[in-house]
C-alpha cells in the first residue's frame, strides 16, 4: 500500500447517482490507497506512508460545481454601492457589474490570468476543495473566451485539482451589440471550442439584463447537438420558468433558481436534472434564498456549489457553504454533506471518479478535526481542515502554530 490514513471516522455518501436528500454512511478505521486510489476501508494495512486520523474525521474532497474562475482584477467600489443601496442590476445595467470585469480580463494576458486564480485555487484547496468547475463569460468575443478556456486549461495542468471547464459566452451582451446578433456570433466561438475541445459544458445566463428565454433556449439547443453537455443560470434574479425550460432541453443542472416556481420542479425532477443552489450568492447580494426544501421534498437532486466570482459572491469556502445550506435553506448537515460533494461531482460528469470514499475511487479526501458531522456548518472555519488529499498526495497540511 503507499499510503494509510489511521484511525478515522469517515463520513461518505456512496454510490454514482445524485441522491434526492443525502445519505451519509459512517465507518471507522482506515482508508488505504494506492495509486492515488481507495482500496480498502476498515482495517489497517501496512503501508510506505502514514497519516495518523486520531481524533479526526474524514470527508470526501470537496467539490465545487460552480465557479467563475478564471477572472481578473476586483470590484469593491461596487460591493460599497451595493451595500449602501444600489442593485446588482442597476450596476449591470449601467455598463458596470460583468461588464467591469470583462474589461479587465481584455486587458490581460494568459499568463497574468493563470498566477492571479493559482491563488484563489490555492485558497480552495486550503479549504478542502479538491475538484471545480472553471469558466469562461468574461471574455465575451472569441478572442477572450479563448483566453479564459485556454487559461483554465494551462492551470489544469498547474494545479493539484481536477477542473472542469464550462463555455459560457453567453454570460451577457457586450455593450453596443445587438442580442441576436451576438448569439449568433456564440454559434461560431461553439464550433472553434469544440474543435478545439476546450469546454464539456455551455451556459448561459437567462435572466433580467442578461439573455431572453427565447436565446437562452436556441444556444442550448444548438450546444447540444454540438455535443456539448449544458446546464443553466436560472432565475437568479427574476422568474422566467426558464429552469423548466432548461430541464426539458436535457440540462444536466439549473443553477441558482432563488425565483423558480413551484409548479416548475415536478419538470426538473422528471429530467432528472440537478438543481444546483448557492445560498453563498444570496448572502453576498442580501436577496431570498432558493426553495431547497420544496426541491428536495419532492425528490430533485440538489447540489450546492459557490458560485465564487468577483461581483456577486466572494466567498469561497466549503464549510460556510454548508453553514448557510443549513441556516438558510433549511439543508440537514447529511443532506449538504451530499451535495457538496456526490452530487456537485454528479453535475461536473466526475462521479466515476470521486465524490464519496469508496473502494475504487480516487483518494481525494479531506480531514477535518471536529467531533461530529454537524459540527462543520456550526463552526464553519476554515481552521478545522487538518489536512486534504488528492489523488492519494497529502497536497494540503494545517500545521500552522500561533506563538505568544
Ligand atoms: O452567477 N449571474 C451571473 N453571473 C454571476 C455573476 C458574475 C459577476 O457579477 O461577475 C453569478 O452570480
Ligand atoms: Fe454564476
Amino acid at each position: 500500500m503507499d499510503l494509510e490514513i489511521s484511525n478515522l471516522r469517515i463520513f461518505t455518501p456512496t454510490g454514482k447517482k445524485p441522491i434526492a436528500g443525502g445519505n451519509i454512511s459512517k465507518f471507522e478505521g482506515s482508508i488505504n490507497i494506492k495509486n492515488g486510489r481507495i482500496v480498502s476501508i476498515g482495517e489497517p494495512c501496512k503501508a510506505n506512508e502514514t497519516f495518523d486520523g486520531k481524533n479526526m474525521v474524514a470527508i470526501p474532497g470537496f467539490v465545487d460545481p460552480h465557479t467563475h474562475i478564471p477572472f481578473y482584477g476586483e470590484r469593491s467600489k461596487e460591493f460599497v454601492m451595493r451595500a449602501t443601496g444600489k442593485t446588482y442590476v442597476e450596476i449591470l445595467k449601467s455598463g458596470g457589474g460583468i461588464h467591469s470585469t470583462v474589461n479587465m480580463v481584455r486587458s490581460t494576458s494568459i499568463d497574468d490570468l493563470v498566477r492571479e486564480n493559482k491563488k484563489y485555487l490555492k485558497w480552495m484547496l486550503r479549504a478542502g476543495v479538491t475538484s471545480l468547475e472553471c469558466k469562461s463569460g468574461y471574455g465575451l468575443d472569441l478572442e477572450n473566451e479563448l483566453k479564459q478556456l485556454k487559461t483554465i486549461k494551462k492551470l489544469a495542468k498547474e494545479v493539484p485539482q481536477t477542473l472542469i471547464p464550462t463555455f459560457l459566452g453567453a454570460h451577457a451582451v457586450p455593450p453596443g451589440k445587438d442580442e441576436d446578433a451576438y448569439i449568433t456570433e456564440i454559434f461560431e466561438m461553439l464550433k472553434v471550442i469544440k474543435s478545439e475541445s476546450l469546454a464539456n459544458f455551455v451556459d448561459v445566463f437567462c435572466d433580467e439584463g442578461a439573455f431572453s428565454v427565447e436565446n437562452a433556449s436556441k444556444l442550448l439547443k444548438r450546444a447540444k447537438e454540438w455535443g456539448f453537455k449544458i446546464r443553466a443560470h436560472a432565475e437568479e434574479l427574476s422568474s422566467n420558468g426558464f429552469a423548466s425550460v432548461a430541464a426539458e432541453l436535457g440540462a444536466v443542472s439549473v443553477d441558482h433558481i432563488i425565483k423558480i416556481e413551484e409548479s416548475e420542479i415536478p419538470a426538473l425532477k422528471k429530467h432528472g436534472t440537478i438543481a444546483l443552489l448557492m445560498p453563498t450568492t444570496s448572502f453576498y447580494l442580501k436577496t431570498t434564498y432558493a426553495p431547497a426544501r420544496k426541491l428536495i421534498d419532492e425528490g430533485v437532486p440538489v447540489a450546492l456549489g459557490s458560485d465564487f466570482n468577483p461581483g456577486s459572491n466572494t466567498f469561497y469556502s466549503p464549510l460556510f457553504l454548508s453553514h448557510l445550506a443549513v441556516n438558510w435553506l433549511g439543508m440537514t448537515p447529511v443532506e449538504t454533506l451530499t451535495a457538496q460533494t456526490l452530487n456537485a461531482a454528479c453535475v461536473l460528469g466526475i462521479e466515476n471518479e470521486v465524490g464519496s470514499i469508496e473502494n475504487g475511487k480516487k483518494a481525494d479526501i479531506v480531514i477535518l478535526d471536529m467531533p461530529n458531522l454537524e459540527y462543520m456548518s456550526y463552526m464553519p472555519t476554515n481552521e478545522i481542515v487538518k489536512a486534504v488529499f488528492k489523488n492519494g498526495r497529502k497536497v494540503f497540511e494545517n500545521r500552522s502554530g500561533v506563538s505568544w
